[in-house]
């Protein structure tokens, strides 16, 4: 293209600060340099994992920052030595690194990456995107708020070009993580009982990933009513509102004959962990924190009850090794296995970011798309 090889300025939402709103800028994303690739974002979610990092969930996040984590895209260049694709690619972000060959790539129960950069920099430990003279940090080394971004390629699955780029920003985190919390992380069995808290973008992945492994009796917990439709369309058999039960776990052992299977907690408060484990069965049920939150705290899990056969265990991207995986979630797509399009509620440019994320935290919407081909 012709844009390669020279600095592209471009627009991005940029965080000057914690807890500040969205600042949209024009940037200076660089030439990928060896194993990078520069992308032109086409889609990209707004996930509540956002949310936590603008609030400063993260110790270690430096702002100013560009975050978005879930988007996808077509490479526009790429750098020395890229072997894993090529200019005009179709291309879903994935925010772990894979390598392929370190020892946790090679490690068939972790989806972790030695590669990936723990400071949310390039492997280098240097950023791509600057602005106004400052180096602007990306978020899990990615960044997807921004017209163009530059990344490893260890940090790109190459996918079916017939998919619908408009919504496949969802494979790069609300798809996987939710899915694959059922399916990689429960190993949900058929016929058993699912709760899922929390019917967001991931917890609607939850339900579909429980409803395809077979489950009998999905139950969607949520304080907010208007999710129960969806859920109940994707798979969803019963639901408790918190706000009208006085004792969650209680209700649910006399609805499954003494505890849950498997308790799935997609929000990121800790009373509510808590409670996921206290609803699942005493001898075998299994709980399955995806939830961040307060990252420095810890789910009460007492010992005679691990003793006894409850188990508890958290999943970080739905335990896919996701730039291995994701071409086959996209393919589940293309051929109409999974429904991620029935998610998004919302489009908007870039520029009305901040209205997405307040449609986010009131519950408005469920997956908002910031569609970078949108016109105002
Ligand atoms: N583990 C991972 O790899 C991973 C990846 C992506 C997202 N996440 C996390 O998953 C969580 C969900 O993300 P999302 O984008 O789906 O969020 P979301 O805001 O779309 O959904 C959260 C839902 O929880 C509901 N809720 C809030 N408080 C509740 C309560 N007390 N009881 C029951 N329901 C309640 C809300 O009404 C909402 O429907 C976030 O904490 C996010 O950071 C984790
Ligand atoms: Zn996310
Ligand atoms: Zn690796």
């Amino acid at each position: 293209m012709a844009t390669a090889g020279k600095p592209i300025i471009c627009r991005a939402a940029v965080l000057w600060e914690k807890s500040q709103p969205y600042s949209l800028e024009n940037v200076e994303v660089a030439v990928p340099k060896k194993g990078e690739v520069r992308i032109k974002i086409v889609s990209s979610g707004i996930c509540h994992s956002d949310v936590h990092f603008q609030d400063g969930m993260m110790d270690n996040f430096v702002f100013p920052a560009v975050l978005g984590h879930e988007g996808a895209g077509i490479i526009e260049s790429i750098g020395e030595g890229v072997t894993r694709c090529k200019e005009g690619d179709l291309v879903v972000l994935a925010f772990e690194s894979y390598c392929e060959e370190c020892d946790f790539c090679k490690n068939p129960n972790c989806n972790m990456c030695m590669k990936q950069p723990r400071n949310n920099l390039q492997m280098d430990g240097t950023s791509r995107i600057t602005c106004k003279g400052k180096s602007l940090t990306q978020m899990f080394s990615i960044s997807t708020f921004s017209e163009y971004t530059v990344v490893s390629q260890f940090n790109v699955a190459k996918v079916n070009p017939k998919a619908n780029l408009s919504s496949l920003c969802l494979v790069g985190c609300c798809l996987p993580t939710g899915y694959g919390a059922a399916i990689n992380a429960g190993k949900v069995t058929p016929g058993s009982s699912c709760a899922i808290w929390g019917l967001g973008g991931v917890g609607m992945c939850v339900v579909m990933g429980c409803r395809d492994a077979g489950a009998s009796k999905i139950i969607g917990i949520d304080l907010n009513p208007k999710k129960y439709e969806l859920a109940k369309e994707l798979g969803a058999t019963d639901f408790i509102n918190p706000k009208e039960v006085p004792n969650v776990p209680e209700a649910l052992a006399k609805m499954t004959n003494g505890g849950v299977d498997f308790c799935f907690v997609s929000v990121g408060i800790l009373s509510v962990m808590n409670e996921a484990f206290k609803a699942s069965h005493p001898h075998w049920g299994k709980t399955v924190i995806i939830g961040m939150g307060d990252m420095g705290a810890a789910v009460k899990a007492g010992v005679l009850d691990l003793l006894f056969g409850r188990q508890l265990m958290g999943t970080f991207y739905g335990s896919y090794k996701a730039v291995r995986d994701i071409p086959q979630l996209v393919d589940k797509i293309v051929n109409g296995n999974i429904q991620v399009e029935k998610l998004i509620t919302h489009r908007l440019t870039l520029d009305k970011i901040n209205e997405g994320f307040k449609m986010l935290k009131s519950g408005e919407s469920l997956r908002t798309v910031i569609d970078f081909n949108k016109k105002e």
